[in-house]
C-alpha cells in the first residue's frame, strides 16, 4: 500500500481508493533504510546515536495483511549490524530474519542488503529492531499490519490510529555500556531514562518542551500501538482518568477486556483503544515506569510520561498539573501476572485459532542468570564472578558464521545439535537456597532439530539460581499458543490438566513469571532456522538464548528457500 508520498514505496500491482487515501493492492514494495549516526539531546546532554534514517524511533513500516516488503538496509555507520522484523513469520525465508551469526552475517560499515519481510498471518502491530550488539536501543521502529483492504477490525474502526513507542536512553554511548559489562563481567550500567516515542517527558531535566503530546478529540477513539522496545525493562502503563481497553497483542487480535494500566514486556506489542471521554479542559499523563520483581537486580526506577490533552479552541494549556496515572509497584508481580493471563485469542468463526491438541515433541527448557568464575575472583559479578545466562545449563555462545548457512550448506564443526530436551540437572529450581555448584553452566552452541510439520510444546521453566526475576521469551518465526503459566515449577502430571486449549493468546514473547513457567505449543510448519531468546538485552548477551532448526517437508513448498544473491559475507 502507499500511505502519503513521504515514503518509497513502490506499488507495483494496482492501486485502489479506500477510505479517501489512495492504496495499493497487496504487492511488493520497497523501502530504504539507512543506517547512519545523527546527534540527539536528551537529558540536557547530546550525543550520537545509531538511527534509521536519522530518526529516533525509527520510521514506521506499513503494510497490509500478507504483503511482502522490501527494505534496503544501507550501513552508513561505523560498526556491523542487522536488522530483524519482530513478529514477521517469514514462511520458509529465514536469510531476511536478521539475527546476527543465526540467520546471516552482520552488514558491514558500507555495506547494503535488500531484506525481504513476508507478512502471512500477522495483522496488527509488530516491530522492527537491530539485531547486533546493544545498537537496538535506538535502531528500531514499529511495523502496522493492516487488514486486507475490504475487511476490517474486529472492533469499531478508531477515529486514527498512534504508535505509542517505549524505549530506554543511556546519557552515554550504548555500546561503552555493554562494552564495560563484558569487561568487568559485572551488570551492564541501569539507563538515565525511559521514553515515549523518543521523548522522556516533564519529569526529567531538561525534557519538558520536548514531551510527547496526543492530542485528541473529545468523544473520538483512538488505536494505540504500542511497542516496548525498552532494552532490559518491563514496563506498567497507564492514563491517568481513562480506561483502556486491548483488542491485539503481538500481530494477533485478542478478546477486548478493559484495564486501567498494561503490562509490556521488551518484544510485546500491544493493540490498545483509547476512548476520550474524561473532561476535556484538563491534561492526563501517560505514564510508564519498571516492573521488576528482583530484590537484588538494580533497574532504572524512573517514570516517562506523555500528555493527553483535548483539542478545541476552548482548551487552553491547562495552569492546573496534568492528573497523574496509577501505575502497579514497581515488584508488583500479580499486577504483572495477572495482566498476561487476561490475553485471549478471539478464537471466533471471523478469527479460528489451531492449538495443537495432541504434542509430537516435547521440550521442558530451564531458565537462568549464572555466574562463571573469574581469576582470582576479580570480576564485578557475584563474589568476583562473572554474569552469565542459559537455557537447559547451555549459556549460548554466538558462532563466527551463521548458523543458517552452515547448515544449508552442511559445513561443520559451527553449530552441535545436542541442545537437550529436558533439564540437564533436576533440582527445585524455585527453591531458596540453591547449591552454589549449580550456578555455572556450560557454554555452547547447540541448536535443537524439528520435524516438519511436527507440534512442538514448549515448558520454560524460570529458575531461582543467582537472581530470581522475570524473563521475556521470544521465537523467532513463529507465534506460538501460551497454554499455560504457573508459580513454581512445572508438574507434568497436573500443570497440563488446567491448559487452555480453546482461546489461549498467540504471542511471540511472553514474560515467564519470576519463579514460575510457562507452556507454549506451536506446529513446526515454517522451515529455517529459528532463534529463541530472552528479550532483556543483557541475559540475550549472556546468553539465555537458543535455536531451533525445522527440517524440511517433502513437498516443494515445504522447504527452505535458497539464500538471497546479497546475502552479506562472514
Ligand atoms: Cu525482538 Cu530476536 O528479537
Ligand atoms: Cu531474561
Amino acid at each position: 500500500m502507499c500511505f502519503g508520498s513521504k515514503s518509497l514505496i513502490f506499488c507495483l500491482l494496482g492501486f485502489m481508493i479506500l477510505d479517501g487515501v489512495l492504496h495499493c493492492q497487496a504487492s511488493l514494495h520497497r523501502r530504504r533504510f539507512v543506517v547512519r549516526e545523527a546527534p540527539y539531546k536528551r537529558l540536557c546532554k547530546t550525543k550520537k546515536i545509531l538511527t534509521v534514517n536519522g530518526q529516533f524511533p525509527g520510521p514506521t513500516l506499513y503494510a497490509y495483511h500478507g504483503d511482502t516488503l522490501i527494505v534496503d538496509v544501507y550501513n552508513k555507520g561505523k560498526d556491523n549490524i542487522t536488522i530483524h522484523w519482530h513478529g514477521a513469520k517469514q514462511p520458509r525465508f529465514p536469510w531476511s530474519d536478521g539475527p546476527e551469526f543465526i540467520t546471516q552475517c552482520p552488514i558491514r560499515p558500507g555495506g547494503k542488503f535488500s531484506q525481504k519481510v513476508i507478512f502471512s498471518s500477522e495483522e496488527g502491530t509488530l516491530w522492527w529492531h537491530a539485531h547486533s550488539d546493544w545498537s537496538r536501543a535506538t535502531v528500531h521502529g514499529a511495523m502496522v499490519v493492516y487488514p486486507k483492504p475490504g475487511t476490517g477490525y474486529p472492533f469499531p474502526k478508531p477515529h486514527a490510529e498512534v504508535p505509542i513507542i517505549f524505549a530506554e536512553w543511556w546519557k552515554t554511548d550504548v555500546m561503552k555500556v555493554i562494552k564495560k559489562a563484558l569487561r568487568t563481567g559485572g551488570d551492564p550500567n541501569v539507563s538515565d531514562a525511559y521514553t515515549i516515542n523518543g521523548q522522556p517527558g516533564d519529569l526529567y531535566p531538561c525534557s519538558k518542551s520536548g514531551t510527547f503530546k496526543l492530542n485528541v478529540d473529545s468523544g473520538k477513539t483512538y488505536l494505540l500501538r504500542m511497542v516496548n522496545a525498552a532494552m532490559n525493562d518491563i514496563l506498567f502503563f497507564s492514563i491517568a482518568k481513562h480506561n483502556l481497553t486491548v483488542v491485539g497483542v503481538d500481530g494477533s487480535y485478542t478478546k477486548p477486556f478493559a484495564t486501567n494500566y498494561v503490562t509490556i514486556p521488551p518484544g510485546n506489542t500491544l493493540d490498545v483503544l483509547l476512548t476520550a471521554n474524561q473532561p476535556p479542559k484538563r491534561h492526563y499523563y501517560m505514564a510508564a515506569r519498571a516492573y521488576s520483581s528482583s530484590s537484588i537486580v538494580p533497574f532504572d526506577n524512573t517514570t516517562t510520561t506523555a500528555i493527553l490533552q483535548y483539542n478545541g479552541p476552548n482548551y487552553p494549556p491547562s495552569s492546573l498539573p496534568p492528573f497523574m496515572p496509577y501505575l502497579p509497584y514497581y515488584n508488583d508481580t500479580p499486577a504483572a501476572v495477572n495482566f498476561s493471563r487476561r490475553l485471549k485469542s478471539l478464537a471466533n468463526k471471523a478469527y479460528p485459532i489451531s492449538v495443537p491438541q495432541k504434542v509430537d515433541t516435547q521440550i521442558v527448557s530451564t531458565l537462568a542468570i549464572n555466574t562463571f568464575p573469574c581469576p582470582n575472583n576479580s570480576c564485578a559479578g557475584p563474589n568476583g564472578s562473572r554474569f552469565a545466562a542459559s537455557m537447559n545449563n547451555i549459556s549460548f555462545a554466538n558462532p563466527s558464521i551463521d548458523i543458517l548457512r552452515a547448515y544449508y550448506n552442511h559445513m561443520k564443526g559451527v553449530f552441535g545439535a545436542r541442545f537437550p530436551s529436558f533439564p540437564p540437572l533436576v533440582f527445585n529450581f524455585t527453591g531458596d537456597s540453591l547449591p552454589l555448584a549449580l550456578q555455572t553452566p556450560k557454554k555452547g552452541t547447540q541448536v535443537k532439530f524439528l520435524k516438519f510439520s511436527s507440534t512442538v510444546e514448549i515448558v520454560l521453566q524460570g529458575t531461582n539460581l543467582v537472581a530470581a526475576i522475570d524473563h521475556p521469551m521470544h521465537l523467532h518465526g513463529f507465534s506460538f499458543y501460551v497454554v499455560g503459566l504457573g508459580f513454581g515449577n512445572f508438574d507434568k502430571n497436573k500443570d497440563p490438566l488446567k491448559y487452555n486449549l480453546v482461546d489461549p493468546p498467540f504471542l511471540n514473547t511472553i514474560m515467564v513469571p519470576k519463579s514460575g513457567w510457562v507452556a507454549i505449543r506451536f506446529k513446526a510448519n515454517n522451515p529455517g532456522v529459528w532463534f529463541m531468546h530472552c528479550h532483556f538485552e543483557r541475559h540475550l548477551t549472556w546468553g539465555m538464548d537458543t535455536v531451533f532448526i525445522v527440517r524440511n517437508g517433502k513437498r516443494p513448498n515445504e522447504t527452505l528457500l535458497p539464500p538471497p544473491p546479497d546475502l552479506p559475507a562472514c
